[in-house]
């Protein structure tokens, strides 16, 4: 650049040339306002010397150090930080150590969970064989990690108001789920669960829900059939986790997503945009410089402020679309004396907003929000590791299917419709070795593998470990679904039948402790309306029975790569009405076209 040219018109700015055309930029104010204007010129500089946006900005830090003359501060600082981290960690770890005897043992430092990150929740198992009560231990806290069923208890029902969130949980989830019943401890809190155990135990959403469920259910059985006829390898987690999109989102809002079959460009767009979003709000628990990435808005925190505002988009639009539509009901109720059914949650809880100037448009969004995280992939991963089993176990494949066949006393031949029509409550009741087999998935595949608490006070454990304030504490589902001293030797066999006395489905006393009922009722007639209708229909077999499913480290217990398989048996042909015609065809969709092959032949 030739300074003599160009002149400054702003005391105190600097100029820039690219490409010939000079760029003057001055920043001023506080740091916010700062940060702002060093971002507007870096998108200048980057789109200009097309280069990405991150690169620049280490660059401008760098540049702006030196231009200050401290290129020894730019040496040390990392060394100090890192030598200072590396002290601190060492006394408290020596000092935690040596602590009060009442303590839980310390089994590491809190690192180790990040070294084992990816196999995290065996990490956990060799611990709790270890120790049924353990602590690991971060520069400022520790983090206390149980698989006492009596701790379990104490946490969740006997000493709840002592273990909220805390601030750690909240601050991670904030900008997803804001003021959503999974970011927020205390008034709020206690409002959107009271709301959840009033509206969910209403008749009106329960039969809605029900009817949602038998739809969707009737959907993916005719979706899976048409993979099978097109001779494709089957990812049924895939489609598990778009049906229960599908269904949370029409519980929710009322609205049909359809994701199942992909065909709306814009719900598309909201889904990945949530999905995408989840994962990088999990990935801040193990990436310690987030606040940094998100103030300087670069990285995955740059994507996650664009998912939100996809997010935000969709379901702003959807609130103000439903205030229309209520009050053209409402109006048009009146005028034809017509009663008008509120069915879903986000009408319910609009209705709830008339009385209640706190439910903003915002509050709304969030509860929403964190209704639809909690619903969707629970049931859709448990129901995933529960086919999964069921491949790894064909005589149990066959004993729900007999089961299926005698609850809903089915004869004769079926459509898809007019079966899961006669999935009633009173049917799926009778589904009791089914509801074990569910049971005993989620004992070995927990849906929340882990849940972590806070504890807001000094306090001890029923096994006598003292707790501080702000310790963090967690319980372990998926590690204690594998321990002997909690279920015995068989610990780690699927085995259905130990839920069952006298052929009746039975709770044990550590399923019971947990508060949390209602949403388990909601998914265990989801999971039992989609596991009967699909089974009822096919016959699953793993593609490689070999290979053993493994986990992806999150928030749920999600399969790592899918569940693929094919079907081994096939009782929907495709004669337009999509008949059952129970067990005397099979299919083999692995062939070019699907044959259908007597009974009396082998299964494949
Ligand atoms: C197999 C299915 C499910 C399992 C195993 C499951 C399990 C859990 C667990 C362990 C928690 C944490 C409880 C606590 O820390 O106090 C939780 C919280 C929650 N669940 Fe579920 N859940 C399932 C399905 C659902 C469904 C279908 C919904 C919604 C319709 C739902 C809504 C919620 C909500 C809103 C919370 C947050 C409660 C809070 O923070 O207090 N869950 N669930």
């Amino acid at each position: 650049m030739k300074d003599q040219d160009v002149k400054k018109s702003v005391p105190g700015s600097s100029m820039i040339e690219v490409d010939g055309v000079v760029y003057e930029f001055s920043v001023k104010g506080s740091p916010e306002m700062q940060m702002v204007a060093l971002q507007s010129v870096l998108m200048v500089l980057s789109n200009e010397m097309k280069i990405e946006r991150d690169i620049a900005v280490i660059f401008l830090l760098m540049g702006s150090l030196a231009t200050i003359s401290y290129p020894l501060a730019l040496l040390g600082l990392p060394l100090y930080v890192v030598v200072g981290f590396v002290v601190a960690s060492v006394v408290t770890y020596v000092r935690e150590l040596m602590s009060d005897a009442h303590r839980p043992p310390v089994a590491g430092p809190m690192i180790n969970q990040l070294i084992n990150f990816k196999r995290l929740f065996d990490y956990q198992i060799t611990l709790a064989r270890k120790y049924r009560t353990y602590r690991l231990i971060t520069d400022s806290h520790s983090e206390v990690y149980t698989a006492d069923p009596l701790n379990v208890e104490y946490i969740l029902k006997t000493n709840f108001p002592n273990y909220g969130k805390g601030e750690y949980n909240c601050d991670i989830m904030k900008d997803l789920f804001g003021d959503g019943i999974f970011a927020v401890d205390g008034k709020k809190w206690r409002h959107q669960r009271k709301l959840a155990s009033y509206e969910f135990s209403a008749k009106v959403l329960r039969d809605f829900s029900s009817n949602v469920f038998r739809t969707n259910a009737a959907k993916l059985a005719l979706k899976v059939y048409k993979e099978a006829l097109a001779n494709r390898e089957m990812d049924l987690q895939d489609l598990l986790m778009k049906s229960a999109m599908d269904t949370m989102f029409k519980v929710g809002f009322g609205v049909d997503l359809d994701t199942l079959s992909g065909s709306d460009e814009t719900s598309n767009q909201f889904i990945k945009a949530f999905d995408d979003s989840n994962v990088i709000v999990y990935r801040r628990y193990v990436d310690v410089f987030w606040k940094v990435k998100r103030f300087l808005n670069i990285g995955l925190e740059r994507n996650l402020k664009d998912n939100i505002k996809v997010i935000d988009d969709f379901v702003y639009k959807l609130i103000r679309r439903k205030r229309e539509q209520m009050r053209y009901e409402e109006v048009s109720m009146s005028k034809n004396n017509l009663p008008g059914a509120k069915e879903d949650i986000l009408s319910r809880f609009l209705m709830e907003s008339e009385k209640d100037e706190e439910m903003t448009d915002k509050y709304l969004r969030d509860i929403i929000l964190s209704f639809l995280i909690a619903g969707k992939d629970s049931s859709a991963n448990t129901l995933a590791w529960f086919f999964y089993m069921l491949c790894k176990h064909p005589l149990i494949q066959e004993k729900v299917l007999l089961e299926v066949k005698l609850a809903t006393e089915v004869t004769d031949q079926l459509s898809v419709d007019e079966f899961v029509h006669r999935l009633t409550e009173a049917t799926l009741d009778r589904m009791q070795y089914l509801h074990a087999a569910l049971t005993e998935t989620l004992r070995l595949y927990p849906a929340v593998p882990v849940d972590g608490k806070n504890s807001n006070e000094d306090d001890v454990l029923p096994d006598g470990h003292k707790i501080k304030k702000g310790d963090g504490i967690s319980y372990m589902p998926y590690a204690m679904g594998r321990m002997t001293y909690i279920w015995g030797e068989d610990a780690e066999e699927f085995r259905p039948g130990r839920w069952l006395e006298n052929g009746v489905f039975k709770a044990k006393a550590l399923s019971n402790s947990l508060p949390f009922r209602w949403d388990l009722e909601f998914a265990y007639t989801q999971m039992k309306i989609i596991a009967s209708t699909l089974l009822f229909f096919y016959g699953f077999k793993l593609i490689d029975d070999k290979r053993d499913a493994t986990y992806r480290t999150m928030f749920t217990l999600h399969m790592d790569k899918g569940l693929i398989l094919f079907i081994s048996r096939c009782v929907i042909w495709a004669d337009g009405r999509h008949q059952a015609k129970r067990e005397n065809r099979w299919c083999r969709p692995e062939s070019k076209t699907l044959h259908f092959l007597e009974l009396n032949q082998p299964m494949l």
